[in-house]
């Protein structure tokens, strides 16, 4: 596609004002196949040209009357819109070949230079268990970093743990006086969340322990040892217990930097905001007044000293760009923060900091599990880790009853298990919410993980009949392919690195999640109407590169999603 766009770009700059490059950025995908496959909006040179965008683009096209380039065959005009087709041989010969040349970094691009992308996300809360909604958050940032490292950013995760808070003072109080080391020890999160429930529950009887969990915090705020030494332990404790789950899908952080490792910086934060006279005191409490921009006032530190969870998310921007300089910074939180996002990058604008319109929250709607299958005990939470066990169970199962011959069905199983949970959750618009349905988000032929998955295995299965001699690229046989079920499928895989794009710009691995569906669903269309091992020698040939090309395209899309590409299922 790449090499179209530039052959237009060239076409184009030599018929108007413009220049090859900027035709290029204005080039778009249209929203229907019957119009074309690349299309030219006029609007920029309504300008030059004196006139409206149609009669712009209809001039162009008979102007270019009837030429045709290399890879594109007619120009149309519709609307304000001149549209390429492509000219089938050339332009699957092209394609073909610019995925079997990149191999797995076709669709990548260098557009971010190495410039710093710190993604802040997953970030649960100690004591509280690693439920479902944080989900979300860590299977979205975690895609979302993988798609801007595609893109040549040098993305930097941090887990912004809720490692502080008047929450310990009421666990400390409650671990010291109930605490139990060997239920602790065997299940630190929810032994610390039973703590804290219980917490809740006795000091509706007994208000004075609301006093002493205050007094404990304030020792923790103090460093006082023995309130450390708690701490230390229960997020010590918790942290072990969320590694296991990023094992499980395979992500790492470069920084638990959570809420606690701000603490040192909120005096000087707070000393700044006063400087700038951004702020308003009274007995103690700091407040910034937002009314003026229609939103409502933050207080940046209590009555009683305390600070607050803005106030350290107000250092930890102004300590990341101090850090990382960063192109862009990203915050992949759940849609009900989204006034405390508008908030920090408002006061981070009031402070004068040019780069607040780099930070970008990233919200997303609520998931629930459909219970099914779920053995959840009333007013238990569903964790994380029990979500995607029973989901590499449930894999497990079908694919014994699928492919009972499978020589490694263990490994199937975990990669069709975390697909589902992770497909289930990336390939709706993220804002939306949404309802997680086991029997959709393993069905096979559904739009679900395990379908591209399965083209996948199919893939290499038909790969492997056919054998090595295959495996060499030829210019003849790549330009053969026009029937149309080879052309659409050639289009779809053209449009990869597009959508690449569009995820990320848009900070949404949805797109590409759908679009993954929709090269499975052409590459089945294909097979079922294209024989492969069965042509005669140069159209198999054909055929089974352009086969290959699918499997390299569904393999760089999904690995951009966190999901792992089976080689057999
Ligand atoms: N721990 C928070 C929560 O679970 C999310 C933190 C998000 N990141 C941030 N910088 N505020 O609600």
């Amino acid at each position: 596609m790449q090499k179209l766009k530039e052959e237009v770009g060239r076409l184009l700059a030599s018929r108007t004002s413009l220049e090859p490059a900027e035709v290029i950025q204005l080039l778009e995908i249209p929203p229907e196949p019957t119009y074309g496959d690349l299309a030219f909006p006029c609007f920029a040179l309504a300008k030059s040209r004196k006139k409206a965008p149609p009669l712009i683009a209809k001039e162009l096209s008979e102007e270019l009357g009837g030429e045709e380039g290399l890879l594109w065959e007619k120009a149309v005009s519709r609307g304000p819109y001149l549209n390429f087709f492509i000219a089938p041989r050339a332009f699957g010969r092209e394609v073909l070949q610019e995925v079997w040349d990149k191999g797995d970094k076709y669709g990548h691009a260098d557009i971010g230079r190495g410039g710093n992308v710190p993604i802040d996300y997953s970030s649960p809360n100690i004591a509280k268990p690693f439920g479902v909604g944080h989900i979300r958050s860590t299977v979205i940032g975690h895609s979302l970093s993988l798609i801007y490292s595609a893109l040549g950013y040098n993305t930097i995760g941090i887990n912004h743990l809720g490692d502080w808070g008047t929450q310990f003072g009421k666990l400390i109080v409650s671990y010291k006086r109930w605490g139990d080391d060997s239920e602790l020890k065997e299940d630190p999160v929810n032994y610390l969340y039973k703590l804290y429930v219980q917490f809740h529950k006795l000091v509706e009887e007994d208000p004075a322990l609301d006093d002493e969990a205050r007094y404990w915090f304030r020792k923790l705020e103090n460093g006082d040892e023995e309130a450390v030494d708690y701490w230390n332990r229960f997020r010590q404790l918790s942290l072990d217990n969320y590694e296991l789950i990023y094992n499980m899908l395979g992500i790492e952080f470069d920084y638990y930097h959570g809420e606690s490792h701000y603490n040192q910086m909120l005096e000087e934060v707070i000393k700044l905001v006063q400087e700038k006279g951004i702020a308003t005191e009274s007995e103690g409490a700091l407040m910034i007044d937002l009314e003026p921009y229609g939103l409502p006032s933050v207080m940046l530190r209590k009555k009683d000293g305390a600070t607050l969870y803005i106030t350290r998310d107000l250092a930890a921007a102004i300590y990341r760009y101090k850090t990382f300089n960063f192109a862009l910074s990203l915050y992949v939180v759940g849609a009900e923060q989204t006034l405390h996002f508008q908030q920090l990058f408002k006061v981070l604008e009031l402070l004068g900091f040019e780069w607040s319109s780099r930070c970008v929250h990233v919200p997303f709607g609520l998931i629930r599990f459909k219970e099914g299958r779920m053995s959840t005990r009333a007013g238990k939470i569903i964790l994380l880790e029990e979500v995607l066990k029973r989901s590499i169970d449930m894999a497990r199962e079908i694919i014994e009853e699928k492919n009972p011959d499978l020589p490694d069905k263990e490994s199937a199983a975990r990669a069709v298990g975390l697909g589902a949970v992770r497909f289930g959750d990336l390939s709706n618009d993220r804002i939306k919410n949404i309802e997680f349905d086991w029997e959709k988000a393993l069905d096979f032929s559904g739009e679900t993980a395990a379908y591209i998955q399965y083209a996948h295995a199919r893939i290499f299965s038909i790969l492997r009949k056919a054998g090595t001699e295959y495996t060499r690229w030829d210019d003849s046989a790549a330009s053969l392919l026009i029937k149309e079920e080879e052309v659409t499928l050639i289009k779809t895989l053209a449009l990869l690195p597009d959508k690449i794009l569009a995820s990320a710009e848009n900070y949404r691995p949805s797109i590409l999640a759908r679009y993954l569906i929709d090269v499975a669903r052409e590459f089945n269309r294909f097979y079922h109407n294209c024989p492969v091992l069965s042509s005669e020698d140069e159209l198999k040939h054909g055929r089974l590169l352009l086969v290959n090309a699918t499997r390299q395209v569904i393999a760089n899309g999904l690995a951009l999603l966190g999901i792992i590409a089976p080689e057999e299922m």
